[in-house]
């Protein structure tokens, strides 16, 4: 078991998935989880289940006044904020000769706009107080360009991007916020719902089926990243079915 010391840390996406598994393993670890995401009933469940050391939010990354929000309940609950984990994304696909728009948009403003609103949250906290530890869920997408997930490739390399150019500005300024981004590679949550059928759907599902990792991978890599004493950062972690190329 490792201790993560009543630590304070805000989960988006944890309705489900990854976000879910992070917050349950996080908590039976010692930590104190505040827990984001839209669908209320899903979180409603997940704190009833975790107990006192869980508060959640109904709330979309979208919106920097509902991340606001978050920063608030978990000072107001817990006392304090050291960490976030910004992880809520969707990922539906499509070759960019489809003209997905809508998709596009929606991936800009989940994936991107939502993580620096995540950011624009915690950092006024984060700068003040000279400590913390900002983890956002990449992807192994952000680390190549794959064909028929165009535009989500390149939320997930902004992420990488954007995250490494602030891990620099902050050691320069010397306020001590640690930065972890994950890469996952294929993980059994609910991410494929939001594609639409397809042959290459069917391909990416039967891969999953096959090869894919249940969440707790994840949940574990954040664990062992937010473990960590405060003088080693973990930069960056990929973790990915051992049969994923
Ligand atoms: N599964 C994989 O193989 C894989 C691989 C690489 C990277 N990832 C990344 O991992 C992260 C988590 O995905 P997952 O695999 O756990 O899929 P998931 O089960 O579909 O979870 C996605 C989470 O994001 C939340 N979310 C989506 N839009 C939101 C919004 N506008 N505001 C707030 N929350 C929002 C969802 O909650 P609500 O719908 O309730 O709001 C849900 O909790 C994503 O960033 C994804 O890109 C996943």
């Amino acid at each position: 078991m490792k201790n993560v010391d009543n630590k304070v840390v805000i989960i988006t996406g944890a309705s489900s998935g990854i976000g879910e598994e992070t917050a349950r393993m996080l908590a039976a670890n010692g930590a104190k989880v505040v827990l984001s995401a839209r669908r209320e009933d899903r979180l409603q469940k997940l704190a009833s289940e975790i107990g006192e050391n869980a508060v959640y939010l109904k709330s979309d990354v979208v919106s920097l006044e509902d991340m606001q929000a978050l920063v608030t309940l978990a000072k107001e609950k817990f006392g304090k904020m050291d960490a976030v984990f910004a992880n809520a994304g969707i990922m539906p696909a499509g070759n960019m000769s489809q003209l997905k728009v809508n998709d596009w948009n929606a991936m800009i403003d989940i994936n991107i706009r939502g993580v620096l609103n995540t950011m624009a949250a915690v950092l006024p906290e984060f700068t003040a107080q000279k400590y913390g530890h900002i983890i956002v869920t990449s992807s192994r997408a952000g680390l190549m360009s794959v064909p028929g997930n165009a535009v989500y490739c390149g939320t997930k390399h902004f992420v990488k991007a954007m995250v490494d150019s602030f891990r620099s500005e902050s050691i320069q300024e010397g306020t001590n916020i640690r930065t972890t981004v994950i890469y996952p590679g294929a993980i059994k949550t609910e991410l494929l719902n939001s594609v639409a059928e397809s042959e290459a759907k069917n391909m990416v599902s039967q891969f999953y089926e096959n090869v894919g990792l249940t969440p707790d991978v994840i949940a574990n890599a954040v664990l062992y990243a937010v473990s960590q004493p405060d003088n080693v950062a973990v930069p960056e972690l990929v973790v990915c079915p051992a049969m994923e190329g």
